[in-house]
This record gives C-alpha cells, sequence and structure tokens, in this order.
C-alpha cells in the first residue's frame, strides 16, 4: 500500500515538472518570442484592432487587465482563469465583479496564437502586448515590450480583494500602496493617466455624489458644473452599472484625464485626490497637464515597471487561458 503510494507520488512528481517550469523568476526580454513565434506581436495587434472595431471601449477594457493582473502575485495571467470548485479566482473579487471586461478579446488572441504556435506565448504576455497596442491604437506612445512570463497554476480572490484599491481610495493609500510595489510617486500619477480612456460606473461614484466620508454632502472637490451633470448621470437609488467618462475625451489616449483633474472634473476619487489631497501627486498633474510627453515618457516607464512585477512561484504555457493545463502538487494531493 505504502509502495504504491510512494510510486503514485512520484509519478505526480515527475508529471508536474515536466509540464510546469520551476520558481525562479524569469528573465524578461524583448524579442523573447523572435525565433519561436515571430509573427506574434503582429498577431495580438490585429486581434486588438478587430476588437476595437467592433467596440472602441475595448482598448481601455483590456488595457486595465493589465493592472489587475501584474498586482496580484505578479504578471501571471491569474486574473484570466476562472473559478474551480476549489479556487475562487480573481474574476469576481471586489474590484473585478461586474467591472473587468473584455476578457474574450484575450481568448481570441490566445486562439489565433495557438494556431500559428502552439504552445509557446504565455495568457501573462499576451495581456502585456494587448495592453500596450490598446494604448498605441488610441493614439498614445508605444514601446517595446519585454517578455517570457508564464502563467500561473493557481488565482487567488483573497489576494485580489487585499490589493486592489478602492475607487474611494485617497492619495497617500495610493502613493503607499504603489511604493510596496516599487513604483514611485511619479508612477502612480502617470499610470493613472491610464483613465485617459474608458469608462466608470455610477457604482464607483455615488458615495463621491452624495456622502462623501459619511458627511452626507457631495465630495467639495468637484466643478459645480461637473458634479450636476454627474448628478444627472448617477441619481441617488439609481442604476450602479450606468457608465460615464473617465475623461472628457474617453477614446483618445492623451493628457486631457489631467487637464480634467487640475479643473476638478475628475471622475473617480482616487483620481481627483491626486490633484487636491497630497503635494507630491499634485505636482506630477500640473506637470503632465501641461505637457503631454513628459506624461506620455512617464507612463511606459511606469508599464514597463508594472510589467516586471513577479512572484517567482511555479508556472506553465496555458493552452486555454481561462483554465490551468496542470495544478499543483498540493491541490492533487488534496484530491
Ligand atoms: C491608482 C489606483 C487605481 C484605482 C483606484 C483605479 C480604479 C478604477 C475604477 C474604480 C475604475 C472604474 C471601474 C468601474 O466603475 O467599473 C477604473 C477603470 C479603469 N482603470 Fe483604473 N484604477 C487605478 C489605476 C489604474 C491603472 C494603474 C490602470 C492601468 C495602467 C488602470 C486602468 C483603468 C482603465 C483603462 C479603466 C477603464 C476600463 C473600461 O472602460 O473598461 N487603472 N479604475
Amino acid at each position: 500500500m505504502m509502495h504504491a503510494l510512494l510510486i503514485q507520488f512520484l509519478y505526480l512528481l515527475f508529471f508536474l515538472q515536466i509540464k510546469t517550469t520551476a520558481a525562479a523568476p524569469t528573465q524578461l526580454r524583448p524579442g523573447f518570442y523572435a525565433q519561436t513565434c515571430p509573427a506574434a506581436e503582429k498577431i495580438v495587434r490585429d486581434v486588438i484592432i478587430k476588437a476595437m472595431k467592433r467596440e472602441l471601449r475595448s482598448a481601455a477594457s483590456v488595457m486595465r487587465l493589465q493592472f489587475h493582473d501584474c498586482f496580484v502575485n505578479g504578471c501571471d495571467a491569474s486574473l484570466l482563469l476562472d473559478d474551480t470548485p476549489d479556487m475562487l479566482g480573481e474574476k469576481l473579487s471586489l474590484s473585478n465583479i461586474n467591472s473587468l471586461r473584455s476578457y474574450e478579446v484575450i481568448d481570441e488572441a490566445k486562439e489565433a496564437l495557438e494556431q500559428a504556435c502552439p504552445g509557446v506565448i504565455s495568457c501573462a504576455d499576451i495581456i502585456i502586448m494587448a495592453a500596450r497596442d490598446a494604448v498605441v491604437l488610441s493614439g498614445g506612445p508605444n514601446w517595446e515590450v519585454k517578455l517570457g512570463r508564464l502563467d500561473s497554476l493557481t488565482a487567488s480572490q483573497e489576494d485580489s480583494d487585499r490589493i486592489m484599491p478602492s475607487p474611494r481610495a485617497n492619495a497617500s493609500y495610493l502613493v503607499d500602496l504603489f511604493s510596496q510595489f516599487n513604483l514611485s510617486v511619479k508612477d502612480l500619477v502617470a499610470l493613472s493617466g491610464s483613465h485617459s480612456i474608458g469608462k466608470g460606473r455610477c457604482f464607483s461614484i455615488v458615495f463621491r455624489l452624495y456622502n462623501q466620508s459619511g458627511t452626507e454632502r457631495p465630495d467639495p472637490a468637484m466643478d459645480p458644473k461637473y458634479r450636476e451633470k454627474l448628478d444627472q448621470l448617477c441619481p441617488l437609488g439609481g442604476d450602479g452599472n450606468v457608465t460615464g467618462d473617465l475623461d472628457a475625451t474617453p477614446y483618445v489616449f492623451d493628457n486631457q484625464y489631467f487637464k480634467d483633474l487640475v479643473s476638478f472634473k475628475g471622475f473617480l476619487n482616487s483620481d481627483q485626490t491626486l490633484f487636491t489631497s497630497a503635494a507630491r501627486t499634485r505636482k506630477y498633474v500640473r506637470y503632465f497637464s501641461r505637457d503631454q510627453e513628459a506624461f506620455f515618457a512617464a507612463f511606459v516607464e511606469g508599464m514597463i515597471k508594472m510589467g516586471d512585477l513577479q512572484s517567482g512561484r511555479p508556472g506553465e504555457i496555458r493552452r486555454n487561458c481561462r483554465v490551468a493545463n496542470s495544478r499543483p502538487l498540493h491541490a492533487l494531493l488534496e484530491t
């Protein structure tokens, strides 16, 4: 009996070793797939172009995936895993439920890549390429992405709930949070500039409109005309899923977002606070509102730094971004 168990265990260990790669952080680099799948970046870009033709907003939705993936145990596509009977994934976490979207765009890219080069490109790298493409195709800066990530074997709703910031967050909380990921105040402000494209739900701002910090009053740091507009869009007790634009040019990646913050027309509390609550973030908001090129350069730097986050845990190249190929040893032993 013991003998049979031991053999089973060793077999399992062997099986896992050939399917997954060990825990050392991978050396990411540009051109990682130049030999194994030279068309990879073009394939992803074409899928993003198609998705944007269907729905312009998908650029914003796809780009946001990088943030929500990389902050929770590194850029490992953990975000894309569907729940299983023994794993609550990240899709239903507080920040993601009814909010993250365009997962199907990543699926489409994965399918096209599996056709061209089966088993080669990780879902984690697809997110990174797709986020860059979404920015470029919305009129923002271009940059070379580092690749070579592996996909996680698991995901954690708990970790996502613990880490991802709320739209109520204030500047000092965000500065502290980002610093835990080796991201500076400048990185925080530049990366928040991603809200230059996309939309947010009334759900994310009703507290700001009607009961800021428990005062039963609106946030005073709002332009009165802008507040009137948001009051109409999001009446008290109205549908929380109605969406509004995160800045005045929601389909163009530009520095309008920062101009809006300077004139107290930020949509989210976590945006407006960068201008109103702390001198160290205000300085960059003002700077980027005046100099789009400086914003673009800082944004690229921030995206690359964020893309470098890794957990060091074992990984694999998933065949389907929603499902792990193999499961970690402890999960297999528990079943
Ligand atoms: C600084 C902390 C951040 C907070 C508190 C925050 C919060 C939010 C919230 C609440 C929404 C609207 C969600 C909804 O109402 O359903 C949103 C949308 C969005 N966020 Fe952030 N975010 C932050 C940083 C970032 C970063 C770093 C990125 C990417 C680099 C990003 C990209 C986006 C995009 C593109 C959208 C619009 C998505 C769409 O239209 O589908 N955000 N964010």
